[in-house]
């Protein structure tokens, strides 16, 4: 069965929505541990309660990215993963990292790339007057949030949005889309070839999925 290691830094509301379908039997996966970033993580607590191995590899006690990356791998094949999924993990990886995971390694960054690579996207979209915003998953190559797109799924931008209202509205997106992702990758349809994302042998348009 598909091994996931799922790497988060806060709220973990992606991380539940995985366990959710793996416990619901609709994907066929385990979460064979979570990393987190921050000790506070309240993904953190989610893990435990579902029984889910989960450490803290704190960054500030690290000398550099470097140092930081190299634990961060041993800690991954300590659990062991299949795939390492990005869940709102808010760090940087090196080169050197990404390339290890290269195919393997997954990320849902919440804009329609390659709109707002970065951060602050729910606000740069209000700032914009875009009518429209989203989310996207993608393969992660060392390329920030520049991977090959799997799947984005978008909503509307409304009159008087704040921040918060529209990073509510992309996150229910998010629970449905990163699921699907995963169950497509477990199932041994999804992969990245000449930095493409294929599904079913197909290579998948710039946006993604549709
Ligand atoms: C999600 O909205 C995710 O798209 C975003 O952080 C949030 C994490 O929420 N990720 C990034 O901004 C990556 N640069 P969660 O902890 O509740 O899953």
């Amino acid at each position: 069965v598909t091994k996931l290691c799922v790497l988060i830094s806060g709220n973990g509301s992606n991380l539940q929505a995985i366990i959710d379908e793996i416990s619901a039997g609709r994907l066929d996966a385990v979460v064979s541990g979570v990393i987190s970033n921050r000790p506070n993580a309240y993904g953190l607590e989610r893990a435990k309660s579902a029984g889910i191995n989960a450490v803290c590899l704190d960054h500030t006690q690290f000398e550099d990215r470097e140092s930081y990356d190299s634990a961060l791998k041993e800690q991954i094949n300590t659990f062991g993963a299949d795939c390492v999924v990005l869940a709102g993990f808010m760090r940087i990886l090196t080169p050197e990292f990404v390339d290890e995971f290269a195919g393997k390694l997954v990320n849902i960054h919440p804009s329609l790339l390659p709109k707002y690579k970065g951060l602050h996207t729910h606000q740069r979209a209000i700032d914009n007057g875009d009518t429209e915003h989203g989310v996207s998953v993608h393969f992660v190559t060392p390329e920030l949030d520049g991977g090959p797109v799997i799947i984005q799924s978008r909503v509307p931008v409304f009159e008087g949005d704040s921040a918060d209202d529209l990073a509510e509205r992309v996150q229910e997106q998010e629970r449905r889309i990163y699921p699907l992702v995963l169950r497509w990758f477990s199932a041994g349809r999804l992969s990245m070839r000449d930095n493409k994302a294929i599904l079913d042998e197909q290579e998948l348009p710039e946006t993604g999925y549709a």
